[in-house]
């Protein structure tokens, strides 16, 4: 059973531990892998960004966020990233997440979602924004230096909301 809510202060070691195993990685995010915990939680915690945690029944096992893709007059743009823990991964954590995120969205008044930076070769994340009723409606070539296959492509995801 995954329980999301709201995250709090008391959730930073949490939520630290699974950005760092998740971008220490490397293989989805552009994060620095060496990133560290004040600025990752500076950017995933800060004042202009929704955070939420999902919990199992005995531990956080993942976070989202979502924040405006732009300020001003691109504001009504929701932007969104999601992170599992990589133990809790394929269990459905991440489509949870990502219903609750459409929800929580348009219930923060944004009119449709935008994903910039996809990358390609994350199978499990492109198949899910699809099974979400994402498009891709961009690819930027070479956009990401993947730790072993290299230059790949990375996607830019959308939909309305
Ligand atoms: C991507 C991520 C959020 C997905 O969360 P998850 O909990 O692992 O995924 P789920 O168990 O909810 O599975 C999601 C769906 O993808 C499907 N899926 C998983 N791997 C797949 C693959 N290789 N090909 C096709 N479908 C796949 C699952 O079958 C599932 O479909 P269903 O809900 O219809 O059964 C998670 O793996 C993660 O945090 N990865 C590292 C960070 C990341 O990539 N974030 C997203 C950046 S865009």
């Amino acid at each position: 059973m995954i329980t999301i809510r709201r995250a709090e202060r008391s959730d930073e070691d949490a939520i630290w531990e699974i950005f760092h195993a998740v971008v220490e990685r490397g293989d989805t995010y552009a994060f620095p892998s060496d990133m560290s915990r004040r600025d990752a939680l500076a950017l995933w915690m800060a004042p202009t960004v929704h955070t939420y945690v999902a919990c199992d029944e005995t531990s956080i096992v993942g976070t989202y966020i979502i924040r405006a893709n732009q300020p001003g007059r691109g504001s009504h743009v929701a932007n969104a990233a999601f992170m599992v823990a990589p133990s809790a991964q394929g269990r459905g954590a991440g489509r949870r997440m990502g219903e609750h995120c459409l929800a929580e969205a348009r219930r923060l008044g944004f009119t449709s979602m935008q994903f910039n930076f996809v990358v390609s070769t994350n199978e499990s994340a492109v198949a899910l924004w699809k099974k979400l009723g994402f498009d891709i409606i961009g690819t930027v070539p070479a956009a990401f230096n993947h730790p072993t296959r290299g230059l790949v492509d990375a996607y830019v995801m959308y939909r309305p909301l």
